[in-house]
């Protein structure tokens, strides 16, 4: 049996915000990236949505547990591991400048210790592929899913989880950092802290305990805490600290040959001005102190926050397929809050609008862009837009239902057809840089 979530809910549950409430220090920014030479225009995609076949992942026992709060299971995905190449290709086709992709870290280290030579292998020939047509890899070490052992042995949940992250990243900066454009060590880290002020996230709280309850006895483990659904106030603080100590680290193993930092997930806020200051202090300024070259925003929508929560969405406005309200311009609002707050440079890393009508996502991304341009206009140092996401592909607890992509995916053949969309926005990165 499958729990009902509504897809709001669903995409709420994602990050794992079960609580709220963190507070933490980062130490400062050390070095500093020389500006880019272009503006980047690219897509992205996360391991685990597109791979298919990530037996050795957290999520994969969570999907496979009845009742599951998993929607479908990933499955095959879209086979995007078998067909990476074409992938790429077809990016490089449209027009793209960069690629954003991540690694699977329950490949490189199924078990603790043990590092798959081939999958090190496999992700050389990828940043190879991407350097061969031209274009500059931005890698995410971690986009939201961890080995099962990282997970049963507490996951970030207790201290424990620093070290094995952080030799992790620093592996990766040794065997791969030569490939490397730029470097993300987590992907939207705050995500638990920003769904925490949502109201759809509380009636969702004791299901989230439950299902990670079944996943634990169904391996016979003693502690169980995927990232993606633990509670961020424990975690928040020690992924802080692990993302600082990973920063060192790749800085170390790569002799600083490309910026690393860390991507945020960013709702344009609206409301009091008192209210956005609390909210923003939980899910956005810990991370702005936190080591790093530039920050990373990805951003969907915008939310109306009152008091300690945000409101749900206003009645008759056009949603998307996640129940976000449709707000191309929140990017703008998120990009400004961004450098009001912070002077590092600024890459979109995610923008993007879960759609079946794909003239409401050239729509969608026109005003976008318009925003940059807005921001790039009064010399905000903004440097990339990468849309999310390059592929439809399998949309967390929502599972196949919502469509992000630029390009949509045959379920049954795996076949890749380019969108409107994709031609759009390629045409705006063939025209060059920066936007507007
Ligand atoms: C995540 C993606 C996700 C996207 C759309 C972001 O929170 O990084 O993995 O698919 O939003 O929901």
């Amino acid at each position: 049996m499958t729990m009902k979530i509504d897809r709001r809910s669903a995409l709420l549950l994602v990050g794992g915000s079960l609580l709220a409430g963190a507070a933490s220090s980062g130490a400062a920014a050390t070095s500093k990236q020389t500006k880019a030479e272009k503006f980047l225009w690219g897509s992205a995609g996360a391991a685990y949505q597109i791979e298919g076949g990530n037996y050795a992942s957290d999520l994969w026992v969570m999907e496979h547990t009845k009742p599951s709060i998993f929607k479908d299971p990933s499955g095959d995905a879209v086979d995007a591991y078998n067909r990476v190449n074409e992938d790429i290709a077809l990016a490089a086709s449209l027009g793209f400048n960069t690629h954003r992709f991540s690694i699977e870290w329950s490949r490189i280290e199924p078990e603790r210790g043990r590092i798959s030579n081939a999958a090190i292998a496999y992700y050389r020939r990828v940043l190879e592929t991407i350097r061969k047509h031209g274009m500059t890899p931005f890698v995410t070490f971690n986009h939201f899913t961890t080995p099962r052992w990282f997970a049963a042995a507490g996951g970030f949940e207790t201290r424990d989880g620093i070290e094995p992250f952080v030799n992790y990243c620093s592996l990766i900066a040794r065997e791969l950092g030569d490939l490397i454009g730029i470097a993300a060590t987590f992907n939207e880290p705050n995500l638990g802290a920003l769904v925490s002020w949502s109201p759809a996230i509380r009636p969702l709280r004791p299901h989230i305990v439950a299902a990670r309850e079944l996943a634990r006895t169904s391996i016979g483990a003693a502690k169980w805490s995927p990232p993606m659904l633990s509670d961020f106030r424990i975690q928040q603080p020690i992924m802080i600290e692990a993302h600082n100590r990973a920063y060192d680290a790749i800085k170390q193993a790569s002799a600083g040959r490309f910026p690393v930092g860390v991507t945020l997930s960013l709702n344009d806020e609206r409301g009091s001005a008192e209210a956005i200051a609390r909210k923003q202090g939980e899910v956005m300024l810990p991370w702005l102190a936190a080591n790093g070259d530039y920050i990373g925003v990805q951003n969907y929508t915008y939310s109306v926050v009152e008091g300690e929560s945000d409101l749900p969405p206003e009645r008759g406005i056009e949603l998307t397929q996640m129940g976000y309200p449709f707000a191309p311009e929140a990017l703008e609002g998120v990009i400004r809050a961004v450098a009001r707050h912070s002077n590092r440079p600024i890459y979109v890393t995610e923008n993007g609008v879960a759609t079946e009508d794909d003239t409401r996502r050239v729509a969608f991304i026109d005003r976008a862009v318009a925003g940059v341009s807005a921001c790039l206009r009064d010399g905000i140092d903004v440097r990339g837009y990468i849309h999310w996401s390059l592929l439809d592909n399998w949309e967390w607890v929502a599972g196949f239902g919502p469509k992000f992509g630029l390009v949509s995916v045959d379920r049954t053949t795996f076949v890749r057809t380019a969108k409107p969309s994709a031609h759009h926005l390629g045409r705006m990165a063939r025209r060059g840089s920066p936007p507007g």
